[in-house]
């Protein structure tokens, strides 16, 4: 009997509709051909839901998907729905409660696109990224409101047991690509929690003695991902550094549009979330060009996840192979639709 994978997805709001749909029906092509399948459990919980419900999804919408076998979602954010709503009503506690402690963004210079600058062939960069706690936090508040004294105050949160496992993953991930890890910090600055980082992850790192540690200061690691970007192969980062820097990094290889990432629970006790890294895009929502490359990147790390290996390279082959041959986005200098720029990885797949 073949394989059968119970998926929830959350299309979510603008751009993430266009994009998710394409990439479903990519998955389904890829399955068949690869013999198993994929049953979609669609969940409509998005800023239209917020509006209806107050809330951006059940109240019982983890336990809905806790039994399935991953979590697949396009963006959410509205400009007349404040935007800690969205993240917060969603995406974060999906990511805190199922504990997907590690955000996985990997990013290379893919076939036939144009970088930020020439000799980017080599560009391939992993960022490990903490993802359920750090500089993102609901500790703080807003004191004095509209007097002269008025003032917001915002804790960051580093526990030993969070910084150890983030750099235990994310040497494991090093010693595979070669074994350089570059660790993004700012213990000049940030006084208590950066030093208390970079003391953790060199105590983790030390028990991998194939992985060489470089810890580099956030500001000078943006100039040079900017400059050098193939000079950093592995990188470990907090919360907000690795949300910035994996943006960044897209953007040197071509596009945000094409960045995909893992939000993984690596004990897998919770499904695991898979999404592009772009929004939902409102200044090209409904117009049907959103690059759909991260959302089927994101498809195909979910593949591997549920151990569709092959699936998954056929997959990454398809828009590869579509890209290589000159078929692109606006956003990538082409004029592809995302439905057509789909139906060529379709194509692409037989
Ligand atoms: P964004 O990623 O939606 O857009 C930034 C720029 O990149 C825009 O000019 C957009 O047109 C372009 N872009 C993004 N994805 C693209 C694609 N696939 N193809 C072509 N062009 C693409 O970021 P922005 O504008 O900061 O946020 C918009 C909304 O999305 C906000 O409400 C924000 O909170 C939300 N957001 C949600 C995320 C999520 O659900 N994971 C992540 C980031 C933002
Ligand atoms: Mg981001």
């Amino acid at each position: 009997m073949s394989a059968k994978y119970v998926i929830d997805s959350i299309p979510g709001d603008g751009i993430g509709v266009d994009v998710t749909d394409v990439a479903m029906r990519a998955v389904d092509a890829v399955a068949q051909l690869h013999d198993f399948s994929v049953d979609w459990r669609i969940r409509e919980w998005n800023s239209d839901f917020y509006k209806k419900t107050g809330r951006m999804m059940p109240e019982d919408g983890l336990e809905q998907m806790a039994s399935g076998d991953g979590i697949y979602l396009g963006a959410v954010g509205t400009p007349d729905v404040p935007d800690d709503i969205t993240l917060w009503g969603l995406l974060i506690p999906i990511r805190r409660e199922f504990d997907q402690y590690i955000n996985l963004r990997p990013m290379r210079l893919l076939p036939g696109i144009k970088g930020s600058m020439p000799g980017l062939e080599n560009l391939d960069v992993v960022v490990v990224r903490e993802n359920v706690e750090g500089e993102y936090s609901t500790i703080g508040g807003r004191f004095g409101t509209g007097t002269p004294g008025e003032f917001a105050l915002q804790e960051a949160v580093f526990t030993r047991a969070g910084i150890t496992r983030v750099a235990r993953y994310a040497a494991t991930v090093a010693e595979q690509r070669g074994g350089k890890l570059v660790s993004a910090t700012k213990s000049n600055g940030i006084i208590h929690s950066m030093p208390f980082w970079d003391e953790v992850v060199a105590e983790t790192t030390a028990e991998f003695p194939s992985v060489q540690v470089e810890k580099v200061l956030i500001d000078a690691l943006a100039a040079r991902l900017v400059m050098k970007p193939t000079s950093v192969n592995t990188l470990v980062a907090s919360n907000l550094f690795g949300d910035i820097l994996s943006d960044l990094v897209a953007g040197v290889a071509g596009s945000i549009g094409i960045a995909p990432s893992a939000n993984l629970n690596p004990e897998r006790r919770f499904p695991s979330m898979f999404e592009p890294v772009h929004g939902s895009a409102p200044d090209i929502a409904g117009k049907g060009i959103a690059n759909p490359v991260g959302a089927l990147w994101a498809a195909a790390m979910m593949l591997e996840h549920l151990g569709e290996s092959a699936a998954a390279v056929a997959l990454t082959a398809a828009f590869e192979g579509a890209l290589a041959d000159g078929i692109s986005t606006p956003d990538l200098g082409g004029n592809a639709t995302t439905a057509s720029f789909a139906e060529e990885v379709i194509a692409r797949l037989k």
